[in-house]
């Protein structure tokens, strides 16, 4: 953003509301900014736009958008809570939980899981896809850092810390389709590479694909990051009104029976 777009003040209206942002900002950072919650899943502040998982997707003068990836615009209207597009993010992440393989009850990163919070926020309480029960290898090479692929949802968050945050471009994808996958910068496998366990892309991981060894299930249930508020609570606590379609975690089912 040059110095000149960040002094462009710019208005637009997100679900009726009328925001005010800098010309150079993306609709989510707006949106943020305001109190305004448009679930994501592949953004991490911080590191570039990725526009992947389309979780974020808001209609904007009635077009479907990414709103992590679209810079705003002075007049903008842009649609985020709707029916409609509740339902497509619903599907989304209903169709994440078919194609890996999700065992939440297993998962260290259970209750601290952004997709699980996003299934819970979304009302998921069961599978409506078949599941795809895929075979994905697990790198537990290293002696700190554990890959589970098997919870992977190519985000692309821990290829982008890597690079951006920890200037090391330990992880990339290859295959293309249902085999897109995780792959590290080594052939031996993670403990080959330079990464460490206090690397970026670690805590970058939304899921439990990549895990530090010896620190799971360290919080109990009931004090982990989504155990009492929902997720986006963070953004509607800050100016935003009350979430609506946000669920109490602790009071729905766990999406497709797990916990
Ligand atoms: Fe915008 Fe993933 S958060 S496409």
């Amino acid at each position: 953003m040059s110095d000149s777009d960040e002094a462009t003040a710019i208005q637009l209206i997100i679900d009726g509301t009328e925001v005010t942002g800098h010309a150079g900002q993306t609709i989510l950072e707006i949106a943020d900014s305001a109190g305004i919650y448009i679930p994501r899943l592949c953004w991490l502040e911080n590191l570039t736009p990725f526009g992947a998982c389309r979780v974020c997707v808001v209609r904007v003068n009635g077009r479907i958008h990414s709103a992590c990836t679209l810079p705003a615009t002075n007049g903008m209207v842009v649609e985020n809570d709707t029916e409609e597009l509740r339902g497509f993010r619903k599907n989304l992440i209903d169709m994440l939980f078919a194609e890996g393989n999700h065992f939440c009850m297993f998962c260290e990163r259970s209750g601290a899981c952004e997709l699980q919070a996003l299934a819970y926020r979304f009302g998921i309480t069961a599978p409506t896809y078949p599941a795809l029960f895929p075979h994905r290898e697990i790198d537990a090479t290293h002696p700190d850092i554990l890959i589970d692929r098997n919870r992977c949802v190519l985000c692309a968050r821990c290829i982008r810390a890597s690079k951006e945050s920890d200037g090391k471009g330990v992880f990339g994808f290859a295959g293309r389709g249902i085999q897109k996958h995780l792959i590290v910068s080594a052939e031996g496998g993670l403990a080959e590479t330079n990464i460490d366990a206090s690397d970026a892309a670690i805590s970058a991981c939304p899921t439990g694909t990549l895990l530090r060894k010896r620190t799971g299930f360290a919080v109990p249930v009931g004090e982990r990051p989504f155990d009492r508020t929902p997720i986006g609570t963070e953004v509607e606590s800050t100016t935003g009104p009350t979430p609506p379609h946000a669920s109490t975690p602790t009071s729905t089912p766990a999406p497709a029976g797990k916990e």
